[in-house]
Parts: C-alpha cells; structure tokens; sequence
C-alpha cells in the first residue's frame, strides 16, 4: 500500500496547519471488463472521491485485464491500463487488490490461487469456482493475511451470506430454502404469465441478457447447485460441491404443468433448498417445487431472488432482491471492497 498526503489538510483558522490527514491509496486490478466488471467500475468512477472521505482512502484502478483487446466496450477508459496479459497484471507487486470477474473454472481458480499467495486481498463473484474450492481457497487467504470476499457470488446485490453468517454466529440454523437462478425464474415466470412453453420462453430470456453463455448451466440448475453449495457453508459451515448436490432442472416443465399447478393454488418454482438433519448432516437438492401462489416465492417474479432462512431462536427470515444484472451484482462486489477498506 503507497501513502501519500492528501490535497486537503484539516485547517483549525486560517493560519496554521493543525495536522495534515493521510490518505492511502489502494490499488485495484479488475481482471474482466464484461457485464460485472462495467459495473463494477462505472460505481467506482461515482464513488471515489467519497470513499476517500469516508475510509481516507483513495482506490485507483491499475490494470484492467481482458480476453479480446480491440473488442469495443460500453465505457471510455484509457487504453493505457487495459492489457490481455493476465501474468503481468498479476504480477504487479502494486497491486493490493484483485477483483476476479473473468468468470469459468481454471484459468479463474489459478488468478485467485496466485493473487492470494502474493497476498494481495481478492474479491470475486465466481461460484463455480467457489463452489468447487471454497475451504481450500480460504485457507490459502488465511494464511497469506489477506480477504477472500465473494457476496455478488450468490444472489447478486442481496447480502445473502452476510446474514448467513451473523445468524449463524449467535443462533442455529435448520434450514435454507430459496430462488437462487434468476435466468430460470425468468423463464418460470413467463411460462406462469403468458401460458407460454419453455421453448417460447427462453429466447426471450436469452435477448434480455438473463441466461449465460451457456445456458444449459442455468437451465439444468446446475448453477443453483453451485450457488447452494456456497450457502451451505455459510449456513452450516460444511464443504458439500455442487456434484453431490441432487439436481433436476427446468427443461422438462411444460405448460400443461403449470395449468394442473395453477388448477390446485400453485405454481411451479425451482428451489434450492438445503437442511441440517438430526445426525448433524445436511440434505440438500435442486429441483422445481409446487409453492402456494400466496408463498413470497410465488410472487418472486422474474430475475428477482429470494432467500427464506430457518433459524432455531429468530424463526424464518427471507431475503429479497435482484439477482443478477450488471449494477445490481457489481454492486455486491463494492461492498465487498468496502469490507477491505474498513479493514486497511
Ligand atoms: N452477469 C451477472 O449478472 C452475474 C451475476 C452474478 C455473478 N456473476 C459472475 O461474475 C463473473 C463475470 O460475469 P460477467 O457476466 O461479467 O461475464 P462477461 O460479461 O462474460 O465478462 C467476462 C469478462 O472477462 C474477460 N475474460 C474472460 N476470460 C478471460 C481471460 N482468459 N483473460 C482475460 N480476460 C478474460 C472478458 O474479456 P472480453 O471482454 O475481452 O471478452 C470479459 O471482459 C462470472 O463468474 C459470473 O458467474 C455474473
């Protein structure tokens, strides 16, 4: 971390220099400047100069790194900091911390590994990658003295994993039930709506930007097994990977379904759900559920999220809000940064 002295002493008259405040500067790389790293930085350009006031602080992006260089992009930036050599960003002793936002598995999990050890703080929205190497990874930031922070890895701008562990710390936890996916309640919702077929919804749904660029990895909720597994160790402090998650996906809902579940007072969501059983194992499954239309989760609508949390001593909780989008999950990502900044 560089210090420097900021422009502004504290004046007590109009005379004499009491003291002067120090302002450190922190130094971010933003490794992906897609639909969260835009995100990510169009708040940072509005924020900085009060997190300067706020934490004395001054955050400045060092590098941004990307696969494709000449791609055009939705925000000016000086070409100067842009570079497609992840090496070399991540090799800038400079660097204090690495927003990880480049998404995928390997070449995603080895910048966490190696930002980590060069104890640089790491913030990331990557579950597939946390899903699979939670434990391991937080140790690896334990032991080089750095965070680890991922919020905007499950449920976007909702502070899921927050509440999990402050519940966790002074209650017990039984239970967790919720909508994880917002492309698939996307899809649910229209199909409920419109009386419209899988095949007919999903198209709309890939337009608006919901699905990703695989979507069977929606569709297939293997991506809600991976957001539960992240959950699950928040709630119950056990490693269980997404695998050995019991999983069934949207694919095979027709419409004629949601008729015979609107004919009985209900819809058709698809739940992740996890529980702590009596032995002290948790039961967890992915899979689309009968909810009763007067259920909060009936009128989670669209690529919104919700999350009910059972606890032994506060009874249900549920937590509400987007799931995904550009500002909503880049969003979670400063909040994170913030965490790293009260910390400096
Ligand atoms: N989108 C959401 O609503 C959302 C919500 C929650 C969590 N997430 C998670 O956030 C992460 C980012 O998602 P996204 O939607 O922002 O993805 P995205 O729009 O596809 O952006 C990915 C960015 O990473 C860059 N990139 C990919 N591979 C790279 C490599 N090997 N080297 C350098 N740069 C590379 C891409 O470069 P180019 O621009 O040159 O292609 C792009 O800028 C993922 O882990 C995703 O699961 C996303």
């Amino acid at each position: 971390m560089s210090t420097t002295t900021a422009s502004n002493p504290i004046i007590r008259n109009n005379t004499s220099v009491i003291t002067s405040k120090t302002t450190h500067k922190l130094r971010i790389a933003l490794f992906g400047f897609g639909v969260v790293g835009t995100g990510v930085w169009k708040i940072l350009v509005e924020k900085r100069k009060e997190f300067r006031k706020a934490y004395g602080i001054d955050l400045e992006i060092g590098g941004i790194c990307v696969r494709d260089l000449v791609k055009e992009r939705v925000v000016a930036v000086d070409p100067a900091i842009i570079t497609d050599n992840i090496d070399a960003l991540l090799a800038d002793d400079s660097i204090d911390i690495v927003l990880e936002l480049i998404g995928g598995r390997f070449e995603a999990q080895t910048l966490i590994e190696r930002a980590l050890a060069s104890r640089k703080h790491v913030i990331t929205a990557n579950k597939l990658v946390l899903a699979h190497e939670l434990p391991r990874l937080r140790a690896i930031a334990d032991r080089s003295g750095v965070n680890l922070f991922y919020s905007a890895s499950v449920c976007g701008s909702v502070p899921v994993l927050r509440s999990l562990d402050e519940l966790r710390a002074g209650d017990r936890i039984s239970k967790i039930s919720g909508i994880v996916n917002g492309s698939t309640n996307f899809i649910l919702t229209s199909m409920a709506e419109q009386g419209i077929s899988y095949e007919d919804a999903l198209p709309e749904a890939r337009r608006l930007g919901f699905l990703e660029a695989d979507p069977s990895l929606d569709v297939s909720g293997a991506d809600a097994a991976q957001k539960l597994s992240v959950l699950i160790y928040h709630a119950f402090g056990q490693h269980i990977p997404p695998h050995a998650i019991s999983t069934t996906g949207i694919e095979a809902i027709t419409a004629g379904d949601f008729t015979r579940a609107k004919a009985t007072g209900h819809t058709i969501k698809l739940l992740a759900t996890a529980s702590l059983e009596a032995n002290g194992k948790v039961h967890a499954q992915v899979r689309p559920e009968l909810v009763p239309i007067s259920h909060l989760f009936a009128n989670t609508r669209d690529e919104f999220n919700a999350l009910e949390i059972q606890t032994a001593n506060a009874g249900p909780q549920v937590l509400y809000g987007k799931g995904a989008g550009s500002l909503p999950t880049a969003s979670a990502v400063v909040s994170d940064l913030i965490e790293v900044l009260k910390g400096e």
